[in-house]
């Protein structure tokens, strides 16, 4: 018999169905599988009620800032590169960091994102892939720093866990750069 399973992911609070093991990411947000949970073991109680200190909440408002202009960045880039690949990655990639503004935007309880000011990127590949690139190390460090200056365990497991998801995408662009 198939088994079928609702996996809930920690880090964005999306579910999904599947007929396999746990996946090794959260197909929504690229959390890693330490954070995807069997739903039938699950109580998100608090997990999104977080009470921030002015420097948490200083650091998530630059979290949710850096996540729209880089969601901006890869859907301009989606568009403009002719390589189908191009396309297809930096479209992902879209979707990943506007999941991750999400993440933000439910911790900040806002009622909606600003998907603003738009974003600039060129038509050449290896330009958006160098520029990529250059946008994940920042959100990587950022994030890192981040971490190290909460005491909120839930708003630190956020910035590590997209500490993760940002080095994977750094991994998409290197193997791509020549
Ligand atoms: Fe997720
Ligand atoms: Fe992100």
């Amino acid at each position: 018999m198939t088994i079928v399973t609702v996996w809930v992911c920690k880090i964005c609070g999306e579910a999904y169905i599947t007929t396999t093991d746990k996946p090794k990411r959260c197909p929504f947000c690229g959390a890693y599988d330490k954070y995807l949970v069997d739903s039938k073991e699950y109580d998100d109680t608090g997990a999104w009620d977080v009470d921030l200190t002015e420097k948490d909440k200083a650091n998530v408002e630059k979290g949710l800032s850096v996540e729209i202009s880089n969601a901006l960045f890869y859907k301009c880039s989606a568009k403009k590169v002719s390589e189908l690949d191009g396309q297809k990655l930096f479209k992902i990639l879209a979707k990943v960091e506007s999941e991750h503004a999400s993440v933000w935007k439910k911790i900040l309880k806002l009622d909606k994102i600003k998907w603003e000011p738009a974003e600039n990127c060129e038509a050449d590949y290896q330009a958006d892939l160098k520029d990529s690139h250059a946008r994940e190390e920042r959100a990587i460090k950022f994030y890192a720093q981040a971490a190290s200056e909460s005491d909120s365990p839930r708003v630190k497991e956020i910035f590590e866990a997209f500490v993760e998801v940002e080095t994977d995408h750094l991994k998409l662009s290197e193997v791509r750069l020549k």
